[in-house]
């Protein structure tokens, strides 16, 4: 059996108290195997964020536990690599120096800092742009820039939220085959939260439908697309197959999400 890197177990979260509490996620539980890259999909509001910034270690879960390891998460710890949707660099530092700020963190001399921030630079495609300011990129390298700046700490599992969500279709079509490659070639376990079946369906070894809030576990599927060419998987029967299945089950939960806040408001 594969070992697991990352695990919840029967993780709840509630908002707030008394009668303005909103309980976000149903006790949720989910093996994350180290290697794999798990895309949680599911309707906006459901607990997607919660149950990732729970693993960040930035919310603590109500109930139940979330373990790496086999330690309890107790706080941030750069043994987790997150990258957020957008805006996360340090605008006063050079693309070099935010991609190098981890390892210096970390102890790192200067020098092997930037050698370690030009490889990754390199794997993302930007060691040109080393001697830039974040102002200078387009949103798509922004993000190159956070990913590399992620995977310098060298961390065991990769947090990625809604990461290209800001970015347009082509750009994002572009990244995915980027990131592909790059996990194809690193196998860091991923926890990666997207609204893209297709997106989910290239890049996923586990993909983990979520019900509309309170969040649960609504379905598991396992697409076996190991290959970085989208061309070729996007034309995969079984991957027009899953997609269809994951639009339908997604789409019930998407029209309960609406239901819930139309009887809120
Ligand atoms: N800090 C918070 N305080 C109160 N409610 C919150 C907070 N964070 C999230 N929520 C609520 O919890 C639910 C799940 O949120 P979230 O995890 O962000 O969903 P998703 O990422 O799937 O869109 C939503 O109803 C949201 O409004
Ligand atoms: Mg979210």
């Amino acid at each position: 059996m594969a070992e697991v890197k990352a695990s919840f177990r029967e993780v709840t979260k509630v908002f707030g108290r008394g009668a303005a509490a909103v309980q976000a996620l149903e006790p949720v539980t989910l093996d994350i195997r180290s290697n794999a890259f798990v895309c949680l999909l599911g309707p906006s509001g459901c607990g997607k964020s919660t149950l990732l910034n729970i693993l960040a270690g930035f919310e603590s879960a109500t109930s139940g536990e979330v373990l790496m390891d086999g330690e309890p998460v107790r706080g941030p710890d750069p043994r987790r690599g997150v990258v957020f949707q957008q805006g996360a660099l340090f605008t006063w530092m050079s693309v070099l120096d935010n991609v190098a700020f981890g390892p210096l963190a970390l102890g790192k001399g200067r020098q092997e800092a930037h050698a370690i921030a030009q490889r990754f630079l390199e794997m993302v495609g930007l060691s040109a742009f080393a001697r830039r300011y974040p102002y200078e990129l387009s949103g798509g390298m922004q993000q190159r820039v956070g990913i590399a700046r992620a995977l310098a700490n060298d961390p065991e599992i990769l947090l990625m939220d809604e990461p290209f969500a800001a970015l347009d279709a082509q750009t994002r079509d572009l990244l995915q085959e980027q990131i592909k490659r790059i996990w194809l070639e690193t196998r860091k376990t991923v926890l990666w939260i997207t609204h893209s079946i297709d997106e989910a369906l290239y890049l996923a070894t586990d993909i983990v439908v979520m019900t509309a809030r309170p969040g649960r576990i609504k379905a598991r599927f396992s697409p076996r697309f190991s290959q970085a060419d989208a061309h070729e998987v996007v034309r995969d029967p079984e991957f027009a197959r899953m997609k269809a299945e994951i639009f339908d089950l997604l789409r019930d939960e998407a029209l309960a999400a609406q239901q819930q806040q139309e009887s809120i408001s």
